[in-house]
């Protein structure tokens, strides 16, 4: 039971829960925690500890807002910008994924998006509608909650696992019982992992890769964290190592690449969707149940992105492109400028196992998870939706595992970006009192 004389004041926290009108605080979307959390700050003036929604806390790249003025002031703002993309944005992603996975596509297939999000539901647009036998995607778990919501509001059927107990070669046993009922179109997962920040090893991606050639299935790589697994240097482009990638296993394969963690450019809402040559120029001839044609990248491009938004804010392809060009010629170091978050990580995870909390998510195979954007935590006797609730009056917010299709209901997800350093000191007090209060 919550003791009243908590960091937050214990009335006002509980007046904004009510308000809120959620059955269980606990079970709450990320936006709808952010809004409880904003009100309570605004009321009591207190600042929380914020770490329930993926936000990155650090400056974008000046290089990208010079190149989006330079567009602006060009008149790019009165023109429509092509669906595909502008010319010189399309092959620099085509050259970024040459010069950080190793990978050759053709600048054809690579497209910006709006953010990785309008990635995903392009991707599920046409990759869940090659075949009426095929129902939908399995995501391997867990998960970023508002890819299964984009299913949903499609009307595509999916399904889903949490792979921590799966991992190396028990993945193949497991991926094949849903796989050999044939009703997958898609597999998604995201590496590093959102929000258990596992990291796929090759063999991992050499299984998945195999069953997606035997089963022909499309493979939705979400590399929303690109290069972020700071126990590697994946900062030196055209070196080895190369961020991991499916696709060194298999031709059936869409990357997403998210622009605002790595590059500090979520406000600007412009991503990258990246299709197989080959699946490019795919023929399926049931994609013209939906499209005017049966050729996948025509479909991706003149239906599916045609009909979200019709191409891409204009200044913020240019500016992407211009990090990505950056990246690619060795001139800008976009992991380097990240690392602080996997600093942050170490630091903030101590604090909470120093205070009665554990680690969920605490392995990577046999290693200890390495310290990234997440971590996933727990506190002994309490489930995941109440310890978000007493979180609250202690002012810290983070997310339950429970809405990402994660096993471990007991947990909850941390985001470290928007923690600065000058906060640790109130996050330490405040365990520190939440474990006292709770603690044996
Ligand atoms: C795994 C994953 N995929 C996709 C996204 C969405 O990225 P974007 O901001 O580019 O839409 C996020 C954002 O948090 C994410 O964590």
């Amino acid at each position: 039971m919550i003791k009243k004389d908590t960091p937050i004041k214990f009335e006002i926290v509980h007046e904004k829960i009510k308000e809120s009108g959620l059955e269980v605080v606990g079970h709450g979307t990320i936006r709808e925690i952010v809004k409880i959390v904003n009100k309570i700050e605004t009321e009591t003036k207190q600042k929380f500890i914020r770490m329930e929604m993926g936000v990155p806390g650090l400056a974008p790249p000046e290089i990208g807002i010079n190149a989006e003025i330079a567009a602006l002031k060009s008149g790019v703002a009165s023109k429509y910008p092509m669906i595909e993309g502008v010319t010189v944005l399309k092959k620099e992603i085509s050259r970024f994924i040459k010069s950080f996975l190793d990978i050759d596509v053709d600048k054809e297939g690579c497209m910006p998006t709006v953010g990785s999000m309008q990635g995903s539901m392009a991707a599920f647009l046409v990759a869940n509608r090659t075949d009426h036998n095929k129902k939908g995607t399995l995501f391997i778990d867990p998960g970023f909650p508002v890819q299964k919501q984009q299913c949903h509001v499609l009307g595509h059927e999916y399904e889903t696992f949490d792979v921590y107990d799966y991992r190396g070669d028990k993945l193949k046993d497991k991926l094949e019982s849903f796989l050999k009922k044939g009703t997958v179109s898609s597999i998604l997962y995201s590496n590093p992992n959102n929000p258990a920040w596992i990291c796929f090893t090759d063999e991992e991606l050499q299984i998945i890769g195999e069953l997606a050639n035997k089963y022909d299935i499309i493979v939705i790589e979400d590399l929303a964290y690109f290069g972020m697994d700071f126990r590697k240097d994946y900062s030196r482009p055209g070196v080895e190592p190369f961020q991991p990638t499916v696709a060194k296993y298999t031709d059936n394969y869409i990357f997403l690449i998210s622009s605002s963690k790595a590059f500090s450019y979520a406000g600007q809402r412009v991503g990258t969707i990246a299709v197989s040559d080959q699946l490019f120029k795919r023929r399926y001839p049931e994609l013209k149940r939906y499209y005017s044609t049966d050729g996948f990248g025509y479909s991706m491009i003149y239906g599916a992105l045609y009909a979200l938004s019709s191409g891409v804010t204009h200044s913020a392809q240019y500016g992407l492109a211009a990090m990505l060009k950056a990246a690619s010629d060795g001139e800008f170091n976009f992991i380097d400028s990240v690392k602080i978050y996997g600093d942050r990580a170490k630091i903030m995870k101590k604090l909470f196992t120093d205070n009665g909390f554990n680690i969920v998510y605490d392995m990577d195979m046999d290693v200890p998870i390495a310290d990234g954007f997440y971590f996933t935590f727990s506190y002994p006797g309490m489930s995941g939706v109440e310890l978000l609730e007493n979180l609250l009056y202690y002012g810290i917010s983070a997310i339950a595992l429970d809405i990402t299709g994660s096993k471990r209901s007991e947990g909850l997800r941390a985001c470290v970006s928007q923690t600065s350093e000058n906060q640790f000191k109130d996050l330490e007090s405040r365990l520190k009192k939440f474990n006292e209060d709770f603690g044996e």
